[in-house]
Formats: C-alpha cells, structure tokens, sequence
C-alpha cells in the first residue's frame, strides 16, 4: 500500500501497534496522540498475559485473547529486533487460589469451559496453574513501538487533541487542536476517549460505540528479583513480579469517570488483599500507588473493525485486555487498511 496515507488517533499500545504495523506495510502514517504516546491505559496496565485468568469460557473474544497471546513471543522479538531496545516478556504461567470449598468448585467449572477452548489449566494440590499465562512490561513495548515507529517514518503528534472525524469523498478529515489532518483511512484507537469523538459522514454523525473509563489501582513494591515465581491470583487480586524485581499488585474496578486523584482506602483494601496473597508483602517497604483508565464500552467487549463502508476504523474498548490484545488487533486492523 505505498504512498496511501493513514491517521492512527490514539498512541497507546494499540494504536502505535497498528501504526507500526502499516508503516511496516508501507503506509505512511501520522499518529496523534492527546498526551504523550503510551501515557494513560498503557502506562497504567500492569501487563498480565492472561486469558486464564480475564476469561470464563467460550466467546469470540476468548478465542480473539488466545489469538494475540499465541503472537506475543514473535511480536516483542520483533519489536526488540527493529529497535534494539529490551523488553520484559516471560511466560511464566500463573498460579489461582481458592479459599473456599465453593471458590474451589467455580475454578474447576471455569477450568473445565476454558480447556474447551485450549486454556491450558493444572491441578497442582488445591490450586490450578496455568502454565501459558504470560506478562510483559507494557512500558517497554510503548516505548520500542515509539522507536520502531519513528525508524519507519510514522510522523508522531503528541499534545495533539482530535475534536473530530469527517469523511468526505472516501478521505478521512482529522480535525485536531493543531490544525486538520487528511488521510485515506483513519483509525480510532484513543481508548476510554474514543466515543466522545464525533465521527461524521456526509449523511450527519455516524454512531459509533460509546466509550467509558473503569478506573484501576495498581501498587508496585520493590523486591529481590526472582522473589516471586509465577502470577498469582485469587478472584481480582493479583500479584506479579517484573525481571527487575519490582512487583505489581492489583487491583480496584471503579468507575468514577476520569477522576485521577488515588483513593487511599482503595490502595488500603488492595495492600491488604495482596498481602493475603503474598504475606510477604505485608513487611515490604511501602509501595507505590497508581491508577489508569481501562477502556470500557456499554456491552464490554472491544470495537475493533471498519465503521460501515467508511474508510474510519474502530481499535478501542479492550477493557481490561488492552496489553494483551494489541498484537492481535494491529494484525487485524492493519491488516484490514492496508488490504483494502
Ligand atoms: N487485566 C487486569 C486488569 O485490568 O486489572
């Protein structure tokens, strides 16, 4: 697709994913960005790898989240071989609790609808391990997709605010704070903002799937590398552990719009449930706290395809799987653009 002209809107793993992937395809690309590229979900997201864990059974999304998990290893080679910049992927399974005799039977049930769909799951003594269970560091991957994408040429806007999106003639017309932008397609891939930005079409505004935040909290604590062995889980609580050692554990579900101000009882409840989880955490240093804004739609399940016969793609909604289904969604969208 040389020479045609795309406008990815939106710089956070999914969308510098998809701009690296056109611009590999040849496209020329511009990715705008309100912030700073990877500054909000994907700055946020602590990185699990796990439709073992965000997955109860059959479901295209399911078989979707299996999809990008299976292209992970070659993604983050790839990307590390473009840039030469290291990224923190291990798949180093993960490991469920049950507390309960009843907690114990619904992992069995959820084990049992999830082998059907090729999620592998271990009975080890009253816990299950999912050995295909991964994380990576989505700092390192927005950070090697920066780089990948400016050593193919992709024109970076950051601070850039998109106010809307008109398509006229089969172009796509970017209106940003800085001036309007033009291209053969354009992606929307902006996260929790997404549907708050107006898509028109010369027939009036063309309806797209509203978006909203589901804030997270997340603690990370400093701790000797290898400390902790695979993730662990119990319900929503988790804990994992960086190469560096530095270990995140979440996490909190509010939906409280953008509000960027940490709730203290919050990081209290989520330091007390990690630490049953991991007791050791009980007598680490004190932890940082942080938050990020999981992108939701009404139905919460990702928008990702063309709108109509529009020459606009939707890339936003993936909720609390946006890390793990970038590979799998800048494949499918890039795909899809670049092919028409
Ligand atoms: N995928 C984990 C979370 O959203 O907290």
């Amino acid at each position: 697709m040389a020479g045609s002209d795309v406008i990815i809107i939106g710089g956070g793993i999914i969308g510098g994913s998809i701009a690296w992937r056109l611009a590999q395809a040849g496209a020329a690309v511009t990715l705008v960005d309100a912030g700073a590229l990877g500054g909000e979900a994907s700055w946020a997201g602590a990185g699990m790898l796990a439709p073992g864990g965000e997955t109860a059974g059959r479901s295209r999304w399911a078989e979707f989240a299996l999809e990008s998990l299976a292209l992970y290893p070659a993604f983050v080679e790839e990307l590390e071989g473009e840039t030469g910049l290291g990224i923190d992927y291990r798949r180093c399974g993960a490991v469920e609790i049950a507390r309960t005799e009843a907690e114990w039977q619904d992992l069995l049930a959820r084990r049992a609808a999830q082998s059907e769909l090729g999620i592998r799951a271990e009975v080890t003594g009253d816990r299950l391990f999912y050995p295909d269970d991964a994380l990576v560091d989505p700092r390192d991957v927005t950070r090697a997709l920066r780089c990948a994408c400016e050593r193919r040429g992709v024109s970076i806007r950051e601070q850039t605010r998109v106010l809307a999106v008109r398509v006229t003639e089969g172009r796509a017309e970017v209106e940003t704070g800085g001036g309007v932008l033009t291209g053969s397609a354009a992606v929307l891939a902006a996260g929790a903002w997404s549907g708050a930005i107006p898509v028109f079409g010369p027939g009036g505004r063309i309806e797209i799937p509203a978006s909203f935040p589901v804030r997270g909290h997340l603690l990370g604590y400093a701790l000797e590398p290898g400390s902790v062995g695979p993730i662990l889980r119990h319900g929503h609580t988790y804990v994992m552990q960086r190469s560096s050692g530095f270990t995140i554990a979440g996490t909190s579900s509010e939906q409280v719009g953008f509000n960027r101000e940490l709730d203290p009882l919050v990081v209290d409840e989520i330091r007390a449930r990690a630490g049953e989880l991991l007791p050791r955490l009980r007598l680490a240093a004190e932890p940082i706290a942080w938050l990020g804004f999981r992108p939701a739609t009404e139905g919460f399940e990702p928008a990702i395809g063309r709108l109509g016969d529009t020459c606009v793609w939707l890339a936003y909604g993936h909720y609390r799987n946006g890390i793990l289904l970038a590979p799998g969604t800048a494949a499918r969208v890039a795909g899809e653009v670049a092919g028409r």
